[in-house]
């Protein structure tokens, strides 16, 4: 297959046309599949036309897929595949409620969180529902040298709600909720595959920092946070039928939008790739 690869934005994030992952694929395009992902981090592959099996299979490509945890949001005949649906979001105040309408990185209470997420676009909205990503790489290599000094070592112990969040969790069930896992993360990682530093920042999750008292801590997560969604670092997703996005959550955050109108609907399929216990990056200025 001959196919085209281009950046999207001098940052993060690259489309790729002239595939068809209904195709199956050659040991040499799936690493370059791979390896794009990789360096991107957003890998936007356009004009898919794809059942769900099909998508499970092109998810196959980039790793396992990771059991799905909300049962309720899962496609009936296969269970591997999760939904994201305007249909399944409740409506306040006249505005659809979207989870994951804040920047954030897909279960960083796991011990080992999912290595990428995906998502495929089946029915979209007249206009909004974009998904946004900012590069946690980019925003990391710009930080001060104090800065890095400071945060280097520390870690966050990640909830599944945190006492301070702003972001409302999905409900559990008594049984879902006594299962849920927390984990102390590094608040800088490491990649495992281009040992490139990020900052691991997940407010809706972070349980403060280990050794540092509260408010300082979440003033401190506060601070990095705002740093890391800064415009500069951003790429914005405006969807179209057949675009098969996956991100990976070790290099980028992302947030949904709920800015579009709540009559139409808004359809995807949603997998996630499992991954491993996140790195501390230890390399400091001296
Ligand atoms: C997600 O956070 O996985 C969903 C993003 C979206 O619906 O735009």
């Amino acid at each position: 297959m001959t196919y085209t690869l281009k950046p999207l934005t001098p940052v993060l994030a690259a489309e790729v046309t002239g595939i068809d992952l209904t195709e199956p694929a050659g040991p040499a395009l799936r690493k370059a599949l791979y390896d794009a992902w990789i360096e991107h981090a957003v890998l936007v592959i356009r004009d898919q036309r794809l059942t769900a099996p099909q998508f499970a299979d092109a998810a196959r490509l980039f790793g396992d897929i990771l059991v799905q945890q909300l049962k309720q949001f899962v496609l009936p005949d296969y269970p591997e595949v999760g939904t994201i649906s305007s249909r399944d979001l409740p409506i306040r105040d006249g505005r659809l409620h979207v989870r994951g309408e804040e920047f954030h990185t897909d279960h960083s209470n796991y011990p080992a969180p999912p290595k990428a997420t995906m998502l495929y676009a089946i029915n979209l909205p007249d206009r909004g529902g974009d998904t946004q990503f900012v590069d946690v790489r980019a925003a990391y290599d710009d930080l001060d040298e104090a800065t890095r000094r400071a945060i280097a070592g520390l870690h966050s112990r990640h909830v599944y709600e945190s006492s301070r969040s702003t972001r409302k969790m999905a409900e559990l069930t008594p049984e879902q909720r006594a299962a849920i896992p927390q984990a102390l993360q590094p608040l800088v990682i490491r990649h495992p595959e281009n040992g490139r530093p990020a900052l691991y920042l997940n407010t809706g999750r972070m349980e403060g920092i280990a050794g540092m008292p509260d408010d300082a801590a979440h003033a401190l997560i506060a601070r990095l946070f705002a740093h890391a969604t800064q415009p500069r670092y951003e790429y914005r997703h405006q969807w179209k039928p057949g675009d098969l996005v996956i991100w990976d959550n070790r290099s980028v955050m992302h947030q949904a939008n709920a800015d579009y109108d709540p009559t139409q609907l808004r359809y995807l399929y949603r997998i996630m790739l499992q991954g491993a216990p996140l790195q501390a990056y230890e390399e400091v200025p001296a």
